[in-house]
């Protein structure tokens, strides 16, 4: 029997790595230049910054979008011979940097390299006329990096080295406020030792956990557990692949990924009836969900205040935890691996998450995983 709630077990977090949040997600991507026009017009995201060899960048071009406070980065590298080409060959597009929001960039290295965290960028303090960031970084799983990022002194538009981008294009938002949580695929058997890694280097709780035995179909399972820091604005849950029938879907992931990689950024909405509908209008596909998930949703989740005809109609699933709940729904793929895809999520007191929707996900990617040919 759980004994605590999701944030009641938040507490047990350390406080040696305090972080305020996501700063920033940056993906390497073949593209950016076309990849920022889809994250506008298809997400709703707004131009911020730019840097490229016209503001004196003469190896690479990364556009950064907003919206509330989500911030992406889009990076592609001039040429061949660049460490950053070599990864989009290796893995297609997908995320390179999770950047968390410290206090103090210098401490946060000091603290988590003297855990274990392997080094990705020695401290640095960069400045223009607005003030400084500093900036360091360390590995996580696979070749996903954790930056942390201390902004207090300073007042640009992203940071040093990059240039207000005005542009003429500049479609609405969606809605879409932060980011709720990032998940992380890793391999077979390297999940207790990831966590392990999460409460050791980074003073993490571990806040849920599933098991083989409740994310399991007729085919395939998984195993994951959900990592948070003390005060719950940053989330890692984690997935590794189990035995089955058939193939894993965590198991397509890391084979198309080649290699551990975040499967899934969640971005949180304040309504996401009106949130999902402006999306699909803009182009963006959803999973699909059978009619029969919504028969008995109101004896599985209790109340809610939507109508389950208007959930319904767009797919949306809901899932209850201790405190409250909960309504997300998931995007397909947003590049041709089946790799990385995107969640849309509304929480109504829910601090974690349901195994229901978990398993309705899972079975979800596993139709898709089929038309494919990969299960
Ligand atoms: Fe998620």
């Amino acid at each position: 029997m759980e004994t605590q709630t999701a944030s009641q077990k938040m507490a047990n977090a350390q406080d040696f790595l305090p972080i305020n949040g996501t700063d920033y997600i940056e993906l390497y991507v073949g593209n950016a230049k076309q990849a920022a026009h889809f994250y506008k017009t298809a997400f709703g995201f707004q131009s911020l910054a730019y840097a490229g060899p016209e503001t004196g960048v003469k190896d690479r071009a990364s556009y950064v979008l907003v919206q509330d406070k989500i911030r992406l980065v889009l990076t592609t590298p001039m040429h061949s011979d660049h460490h950053i080409a070599e990864h989009i060959k290796k893995h297609g597009d997908g995320v390179k940097i999770l950047a968390l929001w410290v206090d103090d960039a210098y401490k946060s290295f000091e603290e988590t390299t003297k855990r274990g965290a392997k080094p990705y960028m020695e401290p640095k303090t960069l400045t223009d006329e607005h003030g400084e960031v500093r900036l360091s970084g360390i590995y996580t799983y696979g070749e996903t990096i954790h930056m942390f990022v201390e902004r207090k002194n300073y007042n640009g538009p992203f940071m040093p080295g990059y240039e207000k981008w005005e542009s003429n294009y500049n479609p609405s938002s969606v809605g879409l406020l932060y980011v709720d949580h990032c998940v992380g695929n890793v391999g077979w058997g390297r999940m207790n030792e990831t966590v392990q890694w999460y409460e050791d280097v980074m003073g993490f709780a571990n806040i849920l956990t599933f098991d083989d035995k409740q994310i399991t179909t007729e085919y395939s399972a998984l195993m994951s557990k959900v990592m948070s820091n003390g005060n719950g604005y940053v989330k890692f849950p984690i997935n590794e692949p189990a035995e089955g029938k058939k193939k894993s879907q965590i198991e397509e992931y890391l084979d198309f990924y080649e290699g551990e990689g975040v499967q899934h950024i969640a971005v949180a909405t304040n309504d996401i009836l009106s949130t999902v509908k402006e999306l699909t209008a803009r182009g963006i596909e959803f999973l699909d969900t059978p009619d029969t998930y919504y028969e008995d949703l109101l004896d599985r989740v209790g109340e809610i205040d939507e109508e389950v005809a208007a959930l319904q109609k767009l797919k949306i699933l809901v899932d209850r935890d201790e405190e409250g709940y909960l309504l997300q729904i998931f995007t397909k793929p947003i590049e041709d691996r089946p790799t990385l895809f995107f969640e849309i999520i509304q929480r109504k007191g829910a601090q974690s998450f349901g195994a229901g929707n978990f398993k309705a996900l899972f079975e979800s990617i596993e139709r898709e995983q089929e038309r494919r040919g990969n299960l």
